[in-house]
């Protein structure tokens, strides 16, 4: 008989230390290894007890979101409720937010609600951080400005070892607008940590020769680097967060850059081609290789559930983690 799943969980968090998920630049590749461990246990679990477990009931998950979201969002969603716990979804559009209410008294306001973590995404690098001082609660990244969305690298990292068993000694390409990427960044602070050769490509508007300074080699044409990878992830150009266009026209840039038929043909037999999503089809990437056989790009989704319930097990439940009870605050007393 197979031992319970808390005692498994147990067993791989025993060296875990966190209180909150703030990037991937402050983990150990051996943080990283329990979320990824503890993400194949989850996955396992839910398969074979039909989806729902109780590891988290009568905890609370507030999603507080100043940003657009369609996966991040509805996987952390679906996370907390796949683990038991209740969920409070924020928008800011619709909340006091437009009555003049500051980032910091919206998300303590949530937390007196007796809220056991936030997952926060705002456009501002540094907010995840913020909250973190703040609250009492624990905090996760779902993406701060450009800065970091480690739940994202850590998806990214999973799907690729489900595919090739690890990612040390793969060669991985970011390709497009690093520049402005969460997701490149977390991809690259967690893919080095844990022994993968780091390839930034885009135009050089877009991918400056600094990045050389975190370990990753720089390339602006992706014709010379293709043959040589094992790994594409395509990124999204963030024109949402730029004033100016950073190349002449999206045409010339998908000629440059789209990963289509053709260069499939040119790449390794068995390439993984990947998308943290939004895709923009036609841009980055084209019809063909988004729903060909090397797209792992649904599987990415699919994985983001298991990531992120992980990360909120691991913060909330483990037996390392700090039972944190959120206070309520002076007018908040009398109401509980
Ligand atoms: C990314 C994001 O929002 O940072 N998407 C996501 O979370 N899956 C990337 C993007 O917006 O292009």
């Amino acid at each position: 008989m197979s031992e319970p799943i808390d005692v498994s969980l147990n067993r791989l968090a025993e060296g875990w230390r966190h209180r909150h998920l703030l990037n991937l630049e402050s983990l150990s590749p051996e943080d990283i290894t329990i979320i990824l461990d503890v993400a194949e246990v989850l996955i396992a679990a839910t398969k074979s007890e039909g989806r729902k477990l109780s590891l988290l009931t009568g905890k609370t998950i507030a999603n507080l979101f100043f940003e657009n979201s369609t996966r991040t969002r509805n996987s952390f969603s679906l996370a907390a409720k796949r683990l038991g716990a209740d969920t409070i979804e924020f928008s800011s559009s619709g909340s006091s937010v437009a009555k003049g209410e500051t980032f910091i008294d919206t998300a303590k306001t949530i937390e007196a609600m007796g809220v056991d973590a936030v997952v926060t995404r705002h456009g501002t690098p540094g907010t995840s951080d913020l909250l973190a001082q703040h609250l009492d609660c624990s905090v996760l990244n779902a993406g701060d400005g450009p800065h970091e969305h480690p739940t994202q690298g850590l998806l990214d990292i999973l799907t690729i070892q489900q595919n090739r068993g690890s990612v040390a000694g793969l060669t991985v390409a970011l390709v497009g607008d690093i520049a402005h990427s969460r997701t490149a960044r977390s991809n690259i602070w967690g893919l080095k940590k844990l022994g993968a050769h780091v390839i930034v490509c885009g135009p050089a508007t877009l991918v400056s020769r600094k990045w050389e300074a975190l370990g990753v080699e720089v390339a602006h044409r992706l014709d010379d680097i293709l043959p040589r990878c094992d790994v594409l992830n395509l990124l999204r150009i963030q024109f949402e967060r730029q004033a100016a266009s950073p190349f002449p026209s999206v045409r010339e840039y998908a000629l440059l850059y789209a990963m289509n038929a053709e260069r499939m043909r040119k790449s390794k037999d068995n390439i993984l081609i990947m998308a943290p999503g939004p895709i923009n089809r036609g841009v980055e990437i084209t019809p063909e290789v988004a729903d060909g056989p090397h797209s792992v790009i649904l599987q990415q989704v699919s994985n983001g559930i298991a990531i992120r319930m992980a990360a909120l097990w691991l913060l909330l439940a483990s037996p390392t983690a700090k039972v944190v009870v959120a206070k309520p605050t002076e007018s908040t007393k009398g109401l509980a």
